[in-house]
């Protein structure tokens, strides 16, 4: 049967002190948003409903920009969680299956906890996904009876036995899709906050007679997002999860906790990566590349056997042949380099095509840019490009051209040509210079 997703996105986040909406705020490069719907991804959700309030249109964007089938709907007052998740009603009413309720704010639960929520939902009406707490806090309280769950209670509303409970609600919840909106039609705002709890759905599941399961994970994949100290602690773990993953798939990181990862980097077999690299989003890196130390990439591609850096930036539209050579202060942005092509020192590479073969010599500069408009270069194969040379864009090199250092290129180039700027070179005899004064 099909799944749904309902992701509770309408809160303020007060704590964030921010003037953007919570979900907003971003790990590695991605909101928080983001990663909550890429962790559902395993789920396929028919149907995914974000509910927003708080900051909606700008949420809505995002959601949207991701995912252009997410269905969004509006809390117009946040009257609590179960209150949230009625949003949604209307846009599954036709929906057969079971819904899953994340938070938006909560970033890093695995495909593999969903998986066994949905397996649990195989024997049970809900599934509640729960961790034991090192400091349970003023999370809601599980009420067990070995795995089955008798009722929810919230710390507000806790006596103080209840409160000793140590297992906790992470806020995950499944259930038949008609059967949760049928349960959550019952639930009263009758308690300590005067709100409408989803945490109320387990405890009239039992009245009903019915199970709810208690699914247990790590308390680091329920770790949400409230404050500016709790996304630098998220973007932490998930810098620390990144870099396991990297060499658990066979690269080679020389100094993990010194890499920083975005949301999708893909690394091949056998990469290297030196210490202090920092990856933007949109990055792959094929096979046996390596990423020396001190290099920033970003939107960018680099095939096999290539060496990048140190103190290289790639930035958007970098696209790496195989076994190019990109070399220190170097920046490449919008720009094909092909197979075996160097561009080893102190360079600007934008907007432009670069044959294989080529050599750029250190300090050339494609002046893409009039003030206005922006510009390509073309570069053909085998080209010997002298060092500290500009090309004026647009202009084209022919393949086998050979371009004389100190060269400013604003006209094309024919094939195997040698070209030149006609300057003088005088020496004079007799210069003396200056003398610093004393004073
Ligand atoms: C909730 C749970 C609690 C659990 C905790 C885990 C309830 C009543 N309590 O408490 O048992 O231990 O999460 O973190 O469910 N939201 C809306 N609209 C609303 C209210 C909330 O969209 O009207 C969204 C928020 O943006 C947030 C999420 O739902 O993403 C949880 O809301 P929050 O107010 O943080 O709930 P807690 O009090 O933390
Ligand atoms: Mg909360």
């Amino acid at each position: 049967m099909a799944n749904a997703l309902i992701v509770l996105a309408a809160g303020r986040g007060t704590r964030m002190q921010s003037d953007m909406p919570k979900v907003l705020h971003e790990i590695a490069g991605a909101p928080l948003l983001i990663h909550a719907l890429e962790s559902a991804r395993g789920l396929e959700a028919a149907h995914t409903v974000v509910v927003t309030g708080h900051g909606a249109e700008a949420v809505e964007a995002a959601a949207l920009a991701h995912d252009e089938t997410v269905i969004c709907v509006r809390q117009q007052e946040q009257r609590g969680t179960g209150h949230a998740v009625q949003q949604a009603a209307e846009a599954l009413a036709d929906h057969d299956g079971p819904a899953f309720v994340l938070y938006g704010d909560t970033p890093f639960v695995t495909a593999e906890t969903l998986a066994k929520m949905a397996e649990a939902l195989e024997g049970a009406s809900v599934a509640v996904l729960g961790f034991e707490a090192e400091d349970p806090g003023k999370y809601g309280r599980l009420v067990t009876e070995g795995d089955r769950l008798l009722k929810i209670v919230e710390w507000k509303d806790a006596s103080e036995e209840e409160r000793a409970i140590t297992l906790c609600n992470s806020g995950v919840l499944a259930a038949d899709s008609g059967l949760l909106f049928d349960l959550l039609a019952e639930v009263t705002d009758d308690n300590a906050a005067g709100e409408f709890y989803l945490t109320d759905v387990p405890g009239l599941v039992n009245e009903r007679g019915l199970v709810t399961q208690v699914v247990r994970c790590d308390e680091a994949e329920t770790l949400g997002v409230n404050s500016r100290a709790d996304l630098a602690r998220a973007s932490a773990f998930f810098q620390t999860r990144a870099r396991t993953q990297a060499m658990e798939t066979g690269a080679q990181l020389e100094a993990p906790e010194t890499v920083y990862f975005a949301h999708d980097t893909v690394l091949g077999r056998d990469c290297t990566v030196e210490p202090n690299v920092v990856f933007g989003p949109g990055v792959t890196v094929e096979t046996g590349a390596r990423i020396r130390a001190f290099s920033h990439l970003e939107g960018c591609h680099v095939s096999r056997g290539a060496i990048v850096g140190p103190y290289a930036r790639l930035r958007p539209g970098a696209e790496l042949s195989e076994d190019v050579r990109v070399g220190n202060f170097v920046e490449i942005k919008a720009a094909e380099i092909g197979e075996g092509a160097k561009v080893n020192h102190l360079s600007y590479v934008g907007d432009a095509a670069i044959g294989a073969g080529t050599n750029v010599g250190a300090g050339t500069i494609t002046c893409n840019y009039d003030g206005a408009n922006k510009f390509r270069t073309e570069i053909g194969d085998n080209v010997f490009v002298g060092s500290d040379t500009q090309l004026v864009a647009p202009v084209r090199v022919g393949a086998g051209a050979t371009i004389a250092a100190g060269t400013t290129v604003w006209k094309d180039v024919a094939d195997g040509m040698l070209v030149l700027n006609d300057k003088t070179q005088t020496a004079r005899a007799g210069y003396v210079r200056p003398v610093k004064k004393k004073s």
